[in-house]
């Protein structure tokens, strides 16, 4: 059982290279895996770029290449969702692809080919990232990160929105998400890759999980927000976690 960690940049999984056991450093398709073992269990670290291109790519290599049998994204996100704020925690049930639109052929957002507009995380391995998350929040998160008003950062489960766009601006939030919303999908987030790996995943019948910490708001303020909080939070954010579900895993 070979467990893939996945980030879009190096910013996003700092610490966890440093640590790997037996290290093995292979290049294929332009980008660089690390092959190796964490915490007593075999894993492959991925970094795809950015996109859902970059991602569908990466994952593709990991399962045909690397014999990957699960996935675990981890990297940072827009909040979008009402209560999701810089340093919160989502970890993805689903996903949409926000730049979908085949209508009036298909559903706004669908897929062709697929059965929903939303492509589902693996439950079980979903859950476990979320008790990983919690016990980092309950703890470490605490020191890692506070918000301004002293409050603790919080854990959100639910949809995560990909497309290839970086979000600047609260009304093309509002735009992304309002029409979603009155269909009845209640988006959380926004990154750039996870719907891509998700659509993999469910193509190879490969267990698929993901982990956003909250860099921005996906506003104006965006683009200040975003290098800040990777630069500082998100990996060892990543590091937190990804050591607690491989713990979860083991056992
Ligand atoms: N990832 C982190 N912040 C983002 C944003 N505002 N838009 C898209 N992807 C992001």
């Amino acid at each position: 059982m070979t467990t893939a960690i996945l980030s879009a940049l190096p910013e996003e999984q700092s610490g966890l290279v440093e640590s790997l056991g037996q290290a093995r450093h292979v290049r294929h398709a332009g980008r660089s895996f690390w092959v190796g073992m964490l915490h007593g269990m075999p894993v492959v670290l991925a970094l795809s770029g950015m996109g859902k291109v970059a991602a569908a790519t990466t994952a593709t290599v990991l399962v045909e290449q690397f014999s990957t049998t699960r996935i675990v994204f981890t990297g940072v996100a827009g909040g979008v969702g009402d209560g999701v704020r810089v340093g919160d925690v989502v970890v993805a049930q689903d996903y949409v692809q926000h730049d979908m639109d085949v209508t009036p052929l298909f559903e706004r957002w669908l897929v062709p080919g697929y059965p929903g507009v939303r492509l589902p995380c693996d439950a079980a391995l979903s859950a476990l990232l979320a008790q990983a998350v919690q016990h980092c929040l309950g703890s470490e998160g605490q020191r890692l990160y506070r918000h301004a008003d002293g409050h603790a950062p919080r854990l959100h489960q639910g949809l995560i929105a990909s497309g290839d766009q970086f979000i600047t601006s609260a009304k093309v939030s509002q735009a992304l998400r309002a029409p979603l919303l009155a269909a009845g999908h209640d988006v959380l987030a926004v990154e750039m890759e996870g719907a891509a790996v998700a659509q993999v995943c469910l193509d190879y019948g490969v267990p698929f999980a993901a982990v956003r910490t909250i860099s921005d708001r996906a506003d104006d303020a965006a683009h200040v927000d975003f290098p800040a909080f990777i630069q500082n939070v998100a990996s060892r954010y990543a590091d937190h976690m990804v050591r607690h579900l491989l713990d979860l895993l083991s056992k």
